[in-house]
């Protein structure tokens, strides 16, 4: 029999986060942070839990894999018709949480974002195993289905449709990026005294500053 979750503690020992310690930008920061997930072997180290909202103030969240990060942003690739996508292009608004519990860790991205071009969707495309790019043709992402026969029929309309072919990107797939205002770096502490340190956009000074922030 498992003890309540209510006494389920952990001390947070692993490792601290100084300003010292922090890269000049947040996006250096987190491909560190992403690298050491990596080779702490980490499972799924680049996937985060993206949240989105629609207009009507309803959050909804998932996890999804980033796919690349630059200074400009973090890259992920889904359905267009999905719900995820849907309250994206009502908003523009999210936040993606990468969850790195084995190093005691977590970062977050909050920001807009903005759909990528077709030409960055279709060079991420190229590289995917095409067992994956079928399944993108064949899946009507986030819509009710009867049951999974209706997949697996829909799968094999795709792949004789495509037989002896390369699979161009559907049009209802593709990437986004998000463009942070803030980015958040956790480290978990002794004492619940956690590290925070937050790279925040200054749109007047249109530069980025670094805070500490209470745990
Ligand atoms: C580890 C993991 C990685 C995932 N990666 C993606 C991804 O990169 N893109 C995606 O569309 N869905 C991904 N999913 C599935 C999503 O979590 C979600 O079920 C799907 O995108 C539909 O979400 P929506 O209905 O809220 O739009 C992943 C799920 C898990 C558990």
């Amino acid at each position: 029999m498992n003890a309540p979750i209510a006494d389920l503690r952990v001390d947070y020992r692993a490792g601290e986060l100084e300003l010292d310690d922090l890269a000049s930008t947040w996006h250096e920061q987190l491909a560190t942070w992403l690298g050491q997930a990596r080779e702490a072997e980490l499972p799924d180290p680049n996937a985060m839990v993206l949240a989105t909202v629609d207009d009507e103030y309803r959050v909804t969240s998932r996890t999804v894999l980033a796919k690349d990060i630059d200074d400009r942003g973090v890259t992920f690739f889904t359905n267009y018709t999905s719900e995820k996508s849907h309250q994206l292009r009502q908003t523009r608004q999210a936040s993606a949480t990468f969850p790195w519990y084995g190093l005691q860790r977590q970062a977050t991205v909050i920001g807009t974002v903005e759909l990528l071009g077709k030409e960055e969707t279709a060079e991420y495309w190229s590289g995917r195993p095409r067992t994956s790019q079928l399944g993108a043709w064949a899946s009507p992402q986030s819509a009710t289905v009867r049951d999974r026969q209706v997949l697996e029929d829909l799968y094999t309309t795709v792949e004789s449709r495509f037989d002896g072919q390369d699979v161009p990107p559907p049009p209802h797939w593709g990437g986004w990026r998000l463009l942070p205002t803030h980015v958040e770096f956790w480290q978990g502490r002794t004492s619940r005294l956690h590290d925070r340190l937050r790279f925040r956009f200054n749109p007047a000074r249109g530069d980025w500053v670094v805070e500490r922030l209470a745990p």
